[in-house]
C-alpha cells in the first residue's frame, strides 16, 4: 500500500485527502458555498478563480494536519471528472505539477465513483450492490458485481434531482444549496399541492425532474398572479414526497430486477433526512443490507477520491502527465483516459 495525496475540485469545494495505507490522515475542505449563494447557483467562472486561490493553501494544510512532506506522498490522484471544466483543470494541474516534481504516479479518478466509495469508510462492500447516486449533477443508480465494476442500469432523463431541489427552492425564495431549507420546511409541511408525477405510466427504470420542476415554477408564478400566497413549506413536502417517492420507486424496481444484496446512498442529496428514513422504511420487506453515509462524506471531500485511488494504485492504474479532464466522463468508463 502506498501513501497517497487526493485533489477534489468538481464544483465548489477546494478538497485535499492524504491516506496513508487504508488510514485517512487528512480531509481538508474549503467550500465556495457562501459566494455562490449570492446568485443562487454554482458559477463556473467564479468557481476555478477561487479554486486557484485555495489549492495551494488547501495542499499546505493538508500536508501540515498529517505532518506529511511532499516527498514522503507515494502517488498523487485527482478528480478528473465529471463536473464543471474549468474547476477540473485547477485540480488536475495541481495533481500534474506535483506529479512531474517529485516523480510519482498520477491517478485520475471517477467522481462518482468517489461519492460511492465513500460508503467504504462506514463498511466493506457486498456484491452485487446497488449505488443510488443522487447529487447536484447526476442521478444515476450504479449496480457493482465487484470492486471498480460500474454498471449504470438507471439515470434521469434530463435534470438531475439535486439540481431540482435548487431550482424549486430559488422560485420558493428559499436559499442556495437549496435541499438543505427544503428538507427542513417539508417537515413543518403537509402535501397539499397536486403535482405530477414523473414518467407516470411508462415501463421505464428512468428518472426525470425537469417537468416536475417546470410544474412547480408555473405553478407558483400562477398563485403569484392571483396574489395568492404559496404555503411554502407544504409546497416542499410535496414536491418532496413526488422527487424522493421516484427515487424510491426506482431503487424497488433495480434491487429486485437485479437480486442485490446491499444498497448505499451516495452523493449531495443523500443527505436528505427523507431519502434516508425512506429508504430504510421502503426497503425493509426486501431484506438487503442498506449503507447510508455519514453526513460528512455526502458533500463533495477528497477522503473519497483518496478512497478509489487506494483501489487504482494496487491495479497500477496511472495516467500519462498529457491527461485532460473530461467533464462528461462516464463511470462505466472510469478507465478510459
Ligand atoms: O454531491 P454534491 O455536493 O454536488 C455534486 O457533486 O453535484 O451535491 C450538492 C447537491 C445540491 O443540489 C444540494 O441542494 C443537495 O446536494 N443537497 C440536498 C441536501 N443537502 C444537500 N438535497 C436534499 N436534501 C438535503 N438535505
Amino acid at each position: 500500500m502506498a501513501k497517497i495525496l487526493a485533489i477534489e475540485s468538481s464544483c465548489d469545494e477546494t478538497a485535499v485527502a492524504i491516506i496513508d495505507n487504508g488510514n485517512l490522515l487528512c480531509n481538508v475542505i474549503s467550500t465556495q458555498i457562501e459566494v455562490h449563494a449570492k446568485y443562487g447557483g454554482v458559477m463556473p467562472e467564479i468557481a476555478s478563480r477561487l479554486h486557484c486561490e485555495n489549492i495551494g493553501v488547501v495542499i499546505k494544510e493538508a500536508l501540515e494536519k498529517s505532518n506529511t512532506k511532499l516527498e514522503d506522498i507515494d502517488a498523487f490522484a485527482v478528480t478528473r471528472g465529471p463536473g464543471l471544466i474549468g474547476a477540473l483543470h485547477v485540480g488536475l494541474q495541481a495533481a500534474k505539477t506535483l506529479a512531474m516534481l517529485y516523480k510519482k504516479p498520477l491517478i485520475p479518478v471517477h467522481h462518482l465513483a468517489g461519492h460511492i466509495y465513500a460508503n467504504e469508510y462506514v463498511d466493506e462492500f457486498n456484491f452485487p450492490l446497488l449505488a443510488v447516486v443522487v447529487s447536484g449533477g447526476n442521478t444515476e443508480f450504479v449496480i457493482m458485481k465487484d470492486h471498480l465494476n460500474f454498471e449504470v442500469v438507471a439515470s434521469t432523463r434530463d435534470d438531475a434531482i439535486g439540481e431540482c431541489y435548487d431550482k424549486v427552492a430559488r422560485v420558493l425564495g428559499l436559499p442556495y444549496p437549496g435541499g438543505i431549507p427544503i428538507d427542513r420546511l417539508a417537515k413543518e409541511g403537509k402535501h397539499t399541492y397536486q403535482l405530477p408525477t414523473p414518467l407516470k405510466g411508462e415501463d421505464t427504470l428512468d428518472l426525470s425532474f425537469s417537468g416536475l420542476k417546470t410544474n412547480i415554477i408555473n405553478l407558483v408564478h400562477h398563485l403569484e398572479q392571483k396574489g395568492e400566497k404559496v404555503n411554502v413549506p407544504d409546497m416542499c413536502k410535496s414536491f418532496q414526497d413526488v422527487a424522493v417517492g421516484l427515487v424510491i420507486d426506482r431503487t424497488i424496481k433495480v434491487v429486485k430486477k437485479y437480486n442485490v444484496k446491499e444498497v448505499i446512498l451516495a452523493g449531495g442529496v443523500s443527505a436528505n433526512s427523507y431519502l434516508r428514513s425512506e429508504i430504510v422504511d421502503k426497503l425493509k420487506p426486501l431484506n438487503v443490507k442498506i449503507n447510508i453515509p455519514p453526513l460528512w462524506c455526502t458533500t463533495d471531500n477528497a477522503a473519497m477520491i483518496a478512497k478509489v485511488a487506494e483501489k487504482l494504485y494496487e491495479r497500477k492504474m496511472f495516467a500519462s502527465l498529457d491527461l485532460g479532464v473530461d467533464p462528461n466522463w462516464e463511470i462505466s468508463d472510469y478507465d478510459k483516459y
